[in-house]
């Protein structure tokens, strides 16, 4: 099949680069010219696992391919896939903007006979794949062009990619949601992801609303989890109980699962906080006020600075003049991907107290040098970042901070001090190798 994937970030570039992968002839469409530039001579633009590999490879075979233009994008393809930004707009509710321009130029692109399924990737508010609907309809109608309704489908497929993991998810998705009542979109859709359910796991197909708050549903519940946990974690430092114990007797129950249950410095990325906000808004916009999810967000908020008053009680309330080394800046491990992480947050509020920062990141230092440029030292590897700090904080999960070598991180460390946001080490070996050492839901050790 020929596709279109409109918006080549993280969900399109995975989706376009995993479509070619099953034989599809995909062109992959992007407003950001540099963006076009560098994936057209080769260059994955994103850090994902396993992406390079298949990038190449279907690039080489010439299943994929960029460009600014929407028209070139589009005339060939049968399904054009919308993989746009839906950000936060300034009352939190998702900015449509994008979604609805694109939209509207299909609907000044789309030709008599040339039926085509538009499918919304995007996360969107309950209504949108109407809202996408109308704008091309009127469109189409403005150009007189005759039996527009038949020319195009607009279809949900919400997308549940989780960004480290985003190629395996794809390629090997738990679930395909697909919200549409056009038989004909159904076929294709069907054929589109035969490729990827061949072990069994479902197409659920429900109505375009329904596909669209599953999105929705499934990002709040998880946001939640997480935030029930952290509050778990505030009793168990209150009571002396130890959160990893809770969570593991919790989580031997069937009905809760083990997963998703891991208390920390909070939630962050593109997805849990601006969805978890649009959600809270479409609810007060529909006269109902989802008392849970403004629980979620102001706890996630508190979380992300859980570790600085145990940091600023240590050096008694004075770090004016300290330098504190920060392992991690992704929001999480096996990404790039800095939006809403909580590390961002820990240094704006470490450099306002007058502290520096030594961060040290495999993959995220060039975005945080984007956004806050030399407001921090970047260091050349883990270790690097620990020589003559007064204190090491721990904000990402990487799997090279698990292990690490403890000496070496004692010799370097001015005071053997670890604030660590994601509960990475144990604290019998943290006791015995004589660091101060505090985590989040459990005890201090000294
Ligand atoms: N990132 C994730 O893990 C993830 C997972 C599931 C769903 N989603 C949802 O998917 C959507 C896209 O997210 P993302 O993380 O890929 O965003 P992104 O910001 O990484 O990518 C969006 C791309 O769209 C491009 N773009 C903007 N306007 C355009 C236009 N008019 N024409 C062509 N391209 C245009 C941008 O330049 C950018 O490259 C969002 O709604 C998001 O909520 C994201």
């Amino acid at each position: 099949m020929n596709i279109a994937v409109i918006g080549t970030g993280y969900v399109g570039l995975v989706s376009g680069t995993c479509f070619a992968e099953t034989g599809n002839i995909v062109t992959c469409v992007d407003i950001d010219k540099e963006k076009v530039k560098k994936l057209s001579s080769g260059k994955v633009t994103i850090y994902e696992p396993g992406l390079e590999k298949i990038f190449e490879r279907n690039e080489k075979e010439g299943r994929l391919k960029f460009t600014t233009s929407l028209h070139e994008g589009i005339k060939n393809a049968s399904i054009i896939i919308l993989a746009l930004p839906t950000p936060p707009g300034e009352d939190g509710s998702a900015d449509l903007r994008y979604v609805l321009d694109v939209a509207n130029n299909i609907g000044l692109l789309l030709q008599p006979g040339d039926y085509k399924a538009i499918i919304d990737k995007s996360t969107v508010p309950v209504g949108t794949a109407q809202k996408v609907h109308d704008a091309v309809l009127q469109n189409l109608k403005k150009r007189k062009i005759k039996n527009a309704e038949e020319l195009f489908d607009v279809v949900s497929n919400p997308e549940f990619l989780r960004e480290g993991m985003a190629v395996e998810d794809f390629l090997k998705p738990n679930r395909v949601v697909i919200g549409t009542s056009s038989e004909r979109a159904k076929k294709l859709l069907n054929q589109l992801y035969a490729p990827f359910v061949r072990q069994g796991n479902p197409v659920i197909y429900m109505d375009e609303k329904s596909a669209e708050l599953t999105k929705y549903a499934a990002n709040a519940f998880l946001a939640t989890k997480i935030s029930f946990m952290n509050e778990i974690a505030q009793l168990c430092e209150r009571f002396g109980a130890d959160v990893d114990m809770v969570r593991k007797g919790m989580g031997s129950d069937d009905r809760i699962g083990k997963r998703f249950l891991f208390s920390g410095i909070g939630y962050g990325g593109s997805c849990f906080p601006k969805d978890v906000q649009a959600l809270s808004k479409s609810a007060q916009q529909a006269d109902y006020n989802f008392k849970i999810l403004e629980a979620v967000m102001a706890v996630n908020e508190n979380q992300k600075v859980h570790l600085l008053p145990k940091l600023l009680s240590y050096f008694n309330n004075d770090i004016k003049g300290k330098k504190i080394a920060l392992w991690g800046l992704a929001f999480k491990p096996n990404t790039d991907d800095i939006r809403e992480a909580p590390s961002l947050k820990i240094i704006h509020e470490l450099i306002s107290k007058g502290a520096s920062v030594t961060a040290y990141d495999q993959e995220a230092m060039s975005n945080v040098k984007k956004e806050i440029g030399d407001k921090i030292v970047y260091a050349e590897n883990q270790y690097d970042a620990l020589k003559d700090a007064d204190a090491l904080i721990i904000a990402t999960e990487w799997s090279e901070f698990r292990t690490p070598d403890f000496n070496k991180i004692k010799s370097l460390l001015k005071n053997p001090v670890i604030f660590d946001g994601r509960n990475l080490f144990d604290l019998y070996q943290m006791e015995e190798i004589g660091f101060h050492y505090e985590s989040v839901g459990r005890k201090v050790v000294n």
